[in-house]
C-alpha cells in the first residue's frame, strides 16, 4: 500500500502562467510552469529573488489564483473551486512556513500550534495533545510557554513548522523558511524539517537561496525568469 502510495502525485502543477498588472502594465511573472511533486518527496525551489518562487507557492497554495493553468491536490481538482473549498482545503491539505515565523506575539508556542487546530474544529484537549506531540518532536518540550519574543529564531521557526503541521497536511510550502538564520540554525532547521517529511511521507516545496540546502534535497527545481530550467 505504502508503495503504490508513494508513487502517486501530490501535486500536480500544469501549464501554469501567471501575469500581474503593475501599474496598468501587464507583467508575465510565470510562464507556462509544470511540475509534479511526489508523496514523500522535499523538493527545492531556487532562482534568484523575483524571479516568481513566492508567486508561484502562493499558486500552489491556493493563495494566489493562477491566470492560466491548473493545479491537482491530493487528487483534487482545485483550480475552479470557490473560497470557502479552497480555505477548506488550504486547511486540510496544506502548512505554510515563511520567511519570517509569523507567530502571534501575544500567544505561547503551544497556542500558536493550537490555534490553526481549533479554527479546524478540533476540541481544545485534542489541540493541546497534538500541540505538545509536535512540539516535543521538535525540541521545544521545555519552550512550551514562552512567547515568540523569548524564542531564538531557530526555535521561534521550529514552532513555526509545528504549526504548520498541526492539522496534519500532505503538503508544507516553505517560502525561504531558513533566509532569516545563521548557518548553522538554517540546517538545523532544515534537517528536522527534511526528517518530518520523510518520517510522515508528505511532500514539501523549499524556496531557498541556499545552493548548499537544496542539494541536500530530493530534487531541485531551478526557477529563472518566470521558466523553469531544468527538473
Ligand atoms: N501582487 C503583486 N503585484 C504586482 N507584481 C508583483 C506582485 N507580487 C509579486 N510581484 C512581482 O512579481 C515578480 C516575482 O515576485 P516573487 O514571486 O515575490 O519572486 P521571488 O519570490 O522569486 O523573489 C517580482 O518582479 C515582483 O515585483
Ligand atoms: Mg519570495
Amino acid at each position: 500500500m505504502s508503495r503504490i502510495l508513494n508513487n502517486k502525485n501530490l501535486l500536480i502543477l500544469s501549464n501554469i502562467s501567471h501575469i500581474y498588472n503593475q501599474e496598468s502594465q501587464k507583467f508575465r511573472v510565470l510562464n507556462n510552469i509544470n511540475i509534479r511533486v511526489l508523496r514523500g518527496e522535499m523538493v527545492s525551489l531556487i532562482g534568484p529573488s523575483g524571479t516568481g518562487k513566492s508567486t508561484l507557492l502562493n499558486i500552489a497554495g491556493l493563495l494566489e489564483k493562477p491566470t492560466f493553468g491548473s493545479i491537482n491536490l491530493s487528487g483534487h481538482n482545485c483550480t475552479k473551486l470557490s473560497e470557502d473549498s479552497k480555505t477548506f482545503i488550504r486547511g486540510a491539505e496544506i502548512g505554510f512556513i515563511f520567511q519570517s515565523h509569523r507567530l502571534f506575539q501575544e500567544f505561547s508556542a503551544i497556542e500558536n500550534v493550537m490555534l490553526p487546530q481549533l479554527i479546524m474544529g478540533k476540541s481544545k484537549i485534542e489541540a493541546e495533545k497534538k500541540a505538545k506531540e509536535l512540539l516535543s518532536i521538535l525540541g521545544l518540550k521545555n519552550r512550551l510557554e514562552f512567547r515568540p519574543a523569548k524564542l531564538s529564531g531557530g526555535e521561534a521557526q521550529r514552532v513555526a513548522i509545528a504549526r504548520a503541521l498541526s492539522n496534519s497536511p500532505n503538503l508544507i510550502l516553505a517560502d525561504e523558511p531558513t533566509g532569516n538564520l545563521d548557518a548553522i540554525s538554517a540546517r538545523n532547521v532544515f534537517e528536522i524539517l527534511y526528517k518530518l517529511v520523510k518520517s510522515l511521507d508528505i511532500s514539501c516545496i523549499f524556496a531557498t537561496h541556499n545552493n548548499d540546502l537544496a542539494k541536500l534535497m530530493d530534487r531541485k527545481i531551478v526557477l529563472k525568469n518566470g521558466s523553469i530550467c531544468n527538473e
